[in-house]
């Protein structure tokens, strides 16, 4: 007879395997890059997908690139509890940012299917194939397919070596007309669930293994061009130029203290283009990005207009000029009080106090509030450290994030009746 309840060192082991073996998948060996739409995208789906077949689940890649793997309750066709997180990554991150949401999940499912457990709901895991949206700098390609509100206008995006990403789709064996078809009707969902890191130092600090998420901020991702004139490094005085670079250094110093004004908002250049770049010109033009978050979207969109307003004074007064635009604004997104608690249940069951804390990453739950109540478990994460090659969390927190998930799924009462 296989246990109830799956013992929390063996299936945090597995879980840690499967973790390493995804992780061979990347772009870069200094850190894990995965990128939408590329040879490790297929790697790792290959591995997910078989993952989910032993764990009794029907399969498929969707027209977007996502894995779905569905395992059916006690009758076929019910509505469904889905849970997952990303399978992308950001460029030389870390391994388990994205892809605990996925193997905690499938390996609760491998539980139920070793015991013949069938739920009166149907239970579906997705690993969403972009949430970083570092390949097109537009995030959540996979999570606002299934949302129904993927934007169809940045399929001219176009990634660093010029594909757009229409033809990324195209060349991965993916089908562009059907990406509409992907958006689920809310009511064959019941919710989404999504475990992740914490990302962050709270949980570790508390000695908390497991964390219950409130809300997850907005951001905002703008990306700004200044152009300047070019011209020689040697011959043009100091007072008489319009170096670009110059002027994107005052910005960035605004970005860093408007944001750092209070109210949880904060603001990061993360990206930054300097042309034509080479030590003996002023830069004449750059592009830079500026990524703007906080919990509340009132507090965020201020902020918004206040350091657009103040990069037109900085732009003005050096004489070169300055365009905004903003691809990417995802809405601030509360988690549903019925899953929070069930959910501290769950946490509570393995002997941890509910600890409630905000996120202040953004997560593919953020596309799913648009059709469903959306909940989050937290994981502790070595020193809060993630986006970053030495991100860690231990055998053991991850082996007790699966029971409580299972806890959570076994208990679990849907808040809206099943049609
Ligand atoms: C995703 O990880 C984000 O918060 O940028
Ligand atoms: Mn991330
Ligand atoms: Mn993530």
């Amino acid at each position: 007879m296989v246990s109830e309840m799956p013992d929390k060192d063996a299936i945090g082991a597995e879980m840690m395997a499967k973790l390493d073996a995804l992780a061979a998948h990347s772009e870069t060996t200094d850190g894990l890059t995965r990128r939408f739409a590329s040879a490790e995208h297929r790697a790792v789906s290959e591995l997910i997908l078989g993952w989910m077949d032993d764990a009794g689940m029907a399969t498929h890649m969707d027209a977007i690139g996502n894995c779905v793997g569905r395992y059916e309750g006690s009758e076929p066709g019910l509505a469904a509890l889905i849970m997952g997180s990303h399978q992308d990554s950001v460029r030389k991150g870390g391994r388990y940012d994205g892809m605990l949401g996925i193997i905690t999940p499938l390996a609760c499912v491998a539980a139920l299917n070793e015991r013949g457990e069938r739920l009166p709901f149907a239970i579906e895991v997705l690993a969403f194939g972009d949430e970083e949206g570092v390949r097109f700098q537009s995030s959540l390609l996979g999570s606002n397919a299934i949302a129904g509100t993927f934007d169809f206008e940045a399929l001219d995006r176009v990634d660093e070596d010029g594909i757009t990403m229409a033809d990324a789709i195209r060349d991965f064996g993916l089908d562009l007309e059907a990406i509409p078809a992907l958006a689920r009707k809310p009511e064959d969902v019941l919710a989404f669930v999504e475990v992740h890191i914490e990302q962050g130092p709270v949980l570790e600090a508390e000695g908390l293994a497991l964390g219950v998420v409130t809300a997850i901020s907005g951001g905002d991702r703008l990306e700004a061009t200044i152009t300047g004139m070019a011209g020689h490094a040697g011959t043009v005085p100091m007072g008489q130029r319009q170096d670009a670079l110059t002027a994107t250094a005052e910005c960035i110093l605004a970005v860093e203290a408007y944001a750092g004004g209070g109210d949880h908002m904060v603001g990061t250049v993360g990206m930054i283009e300097a042309q034509p770049g080479a030590v003996n010109v002023i830069p004449g033009c750059v592009t830079f990005s500026v990524d703007l978050r906080s919990p509340d979207d009132a507090v965020r969109h201020g902020l918004v207009d206040g350091l657009c307003r103040e990069f037109a004074v900085i732009c003005d007064r050096r004489g070169v000029t300055l365009e905004i635009v903003n691809p990417h604004e995802g809405k601030a997104a509360a988690c549903a009080p019925w899953l929070i608690e069930q959910i501290s249940a769950a946490v509570a069951g393995e002997g941890i106090t509910p600890r409630l804390l905000p996120s202040g990453a953004g997560h593919d739950a953020m596309a799913l509030e648009a059709i469903t109540d959306i909940g989050m478990l937290f994981v502790r994460c070595e020193g809060g450290i993630s986006h970053n090659p030495a991100e860690a969390i231990t055998a053991a927190d991850a082996g007790t994030a699966a029971r409580a998930l299972l806890r959570f799924i076994r208990a679990f009462q849907p808040a809206k009746a099943a049609p």
